[in-house]
């Protein structure tokens, strides 16, 4: 059976390590500030924003919950932004996605101030990242990253196939493996819905990340013994026997446990990286303000 890699451990000891860098940005007399903005009343919106918010609370850095109606117009989100980035108390900006459809996600996110651009999201923030030039990176692919680092899954000269395109979560992972940097070095092939035969070419992987927003896509035929898999995906599956009648499942089929070296699970898997890693981008765009290196 695969070595189930524990998200909620590794997510742990990064928060940990934050502790000491957090507590010397508070020395400087401003703590380090989050502005988590939310636009309406999507409940899965709401309780991420909630869950960001306290774990901001967990390890010392402050959160402003800025909390707007589906009405608000464009204009006055995007001058909240404005707003937010001269704010000198506030370090990183996040505004929750999807926005409604009356407002344009890409122009509120490109106004974020990029050294405040905690998601990673910001077109300067990528192309930096793609340059391989110090910037903060999207959490999710950067969670990615340091799980397969902490669980000694180094990624340098394995062949890792990501199922997946997404802007947050599939391209910015490829490009982040084939940095020529510790947690790069990977030779990366990237599959999506017109990839024939994607079961072919998983089949080739020695890491395997399922990205993809389909449950239990990957069944135990398409990897091959001894790989590692990352299961990214996070899906609601009805489940009458839970109070709340559904619960989370991943990309990956469980069986898939039976053949690889190792996987992490959902929940408790990818899910706690990437919370980890918007704290560990506040932090760094805390220092990179105040001038701490
Ligand atoms: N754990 C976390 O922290 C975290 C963070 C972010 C996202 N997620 C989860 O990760 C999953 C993906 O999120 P996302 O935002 O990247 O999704 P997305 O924007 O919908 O992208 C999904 C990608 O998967 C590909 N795909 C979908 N069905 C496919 C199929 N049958 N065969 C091959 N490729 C297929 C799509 O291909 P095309 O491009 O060709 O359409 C697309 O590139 C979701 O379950 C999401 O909830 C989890």
């Amino acid at each position: 059976m695969a070595e189930l890699i524990d998200g909620t451990v590794i997510a742990q000891a990064i928060q940990d390590e934050l502790g000491p860098r957090i507590q010397r940005i508070a020395g400087t007399g401003i703590p380090a500030g989050l502005a988590v903005v939310l636009v309406g009343e999507n409940p899965a919106s709401i309780s991420y924003v909630t869950a960001k918010e306290r774990d901001c609370e967990k390890v010392g850095i402050r959160s402003f919950d800025l909390r707007h109606p589906a009405s608000i117009s464009e204009t006055d989100l995007l001058a909240l932004v404005d707003e937010l980035n001269g704010n000198d108390e506030v370090d990183g900006i996040l505004v929750q996605l999807p926005l409604p459809s009356h407002i344009e996600s890409d122009r509120v996110l490109e106004r974020i101030a990029p050294e405040k651009d905690v998601d990673g999201f910001h077109p300067l923030s990528l192309g930096r990242m793609l340059l391989g030039l110090p910037t903060l990176l999207p959490c999710t692919p950067q969670g990615v990253v340091e799980i397969l680092q902490r669980s000694g899954n180094d990624p340098d000269g394995k062949h890792v196939v990501i199922i997946g395109r997404s802007n947050i979560v599939g391209k910015p992972l490829a490009t982040l493996l084939t940095l020529k940097r510790p947690g790069g070095n990977a030779t990366v092939t990237v599959c999506h819905s017109r990839t024939p035969d994607i079961a072919a070419v998983t089949r080739s992987a020695d890491i395997l990340v399922a990205a993809m927003g389909v449950p239990g896509f990957v069944t135990p035929e398409m990897v091959r013994p001894g790989v590692v898999v990352i299961d990214v995906g996070v899906n609601r599956v009805a489940d009458d026997t839970r109070k709340s009648g559904y619960r989370l499942v991943g990309d990956v089929d469980p069986a898939v446990a039976s053949v690889a070296a190792a996987m992490t699970p959902v929940p408790g898997g990818v899910g706690p990286l990437t919370r980890t890693m918007l704290l560990h981008n506040t932090v760094v765009a805390a220092e990179r303000r105040r001038g701490i290196t």
